[in-house]
């Protein structure tokens, strides 16, 4: 059986005091990461270093940065390199996130560059794919989301294709309330991993985490968590508070050896 990766999206919210704050009582409520399941938080780039502390304090805690650039340095104002990260004690990265490709004009070739630099860096990516309202409505959801993963992974070799994650996050579930079903994140999740296997292998296919994110939360994150092919969750709304991320910590943990 694959593991969870159960993860936490902070996008711009956190400074250092709060984050420092959200891990003294998340340490209380979760000393260890439950069997069969690894803990992911991406907090803002200023908060990695005090977020990277709280690792030593709890097994099976990762940190991430939410974006990074492609090059090792550069005149790119604003932006930061895998390195960079990496320093900070971060392991993981989010790529492509739907609010970067909205708003900063990332694309299937600006993910698929930051998928390679990340591997190389040996950072784990968490590459994000997903149809927008109008493209599921059209039924042009597989069709969006397989374009997504082929581009997104071009050029990964089938050894490095078991370094990264990728999350299925509809973009009309994130942040709405509104969730995709339990057997609509199924359906999917078996389908891109259907992709994976014609990439690469079903072997390979059956060892990449496949997390769902659009306002996963307490009351949904056991149904979802429960199919086959969903492995795992990138959750942003709920994630910032510890109480209700550390209760779907523990419903994996449940799910897992069960
Ligand atoms: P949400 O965000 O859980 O608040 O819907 C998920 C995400 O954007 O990663």
């Amino acid at each position: 059986m694959r593991t969870f990766l159960i993860a936490g999206n902070w996008k711009m919210h956190q400074n250092i005091a709060e984050t420092k704050a959200y891990f003294n009582e998340f340490t209380k409520l979760v000393k260890k990461a439950p069997e069969g399941v690894n803990i992911l938080l991406c907090p803002v780039y200023t908060s990695l270093h005090a977020a990277a502390e709280a690792t030593a304090k709890v097994d099976g805690l990762h940190i991430g940065a939410q974006n990074l650039h492609f090059e090792d340095k550069g005149a790119f104002t604003g932006e930061i390199t895998a390195e960079m990260i990496k320093e900070t004690g971060a392991d993981h990265v989010i790529i492509g996130h739907s609010e970067r490709r909205q708003y900063y004009n990332e694309t299937d070739e600006t993910v698929n560059k930051k998928t390679h630099k990340a591997i190389q860096a040996g950072l784990t990516p968490v590459v994000c794919v997903g149809e927008l309202l109008e493209e599921r409505k059209a039924d042009r959801h597989f069709e969006v989301v397989k374009k997504q993963v082929v581009e997104g992974l071009k050029g990964v070799s089938k050894g490095d294709a078991t370094k990264l994650v990728v999350a299925y996050e509809p973009v009309w579930a994130i942040g709405t309330g509104e969730t995709a079903s339990p057997d609509q994140a199924q359906e999917i999740h078996a389908f891109i991993r259907k992709e994976l296997s014609s990439l690469y292998d079903e072997g390979t296919a059956a060892k990449i985490q496949i997390l769902y994110g659009g306002s996963m939360n307490p009351g949904n994150a056991e149904e979802l968590l429960s199919m086959e092919d969903v492995d795992g969750g990138l959750i942003g709304g709920a994630s910032l508070k510890p109480d209700s991320f550390s209760e779907i910590v523990h419903f994996a943990g449940k799910i897992y050896s069960s």
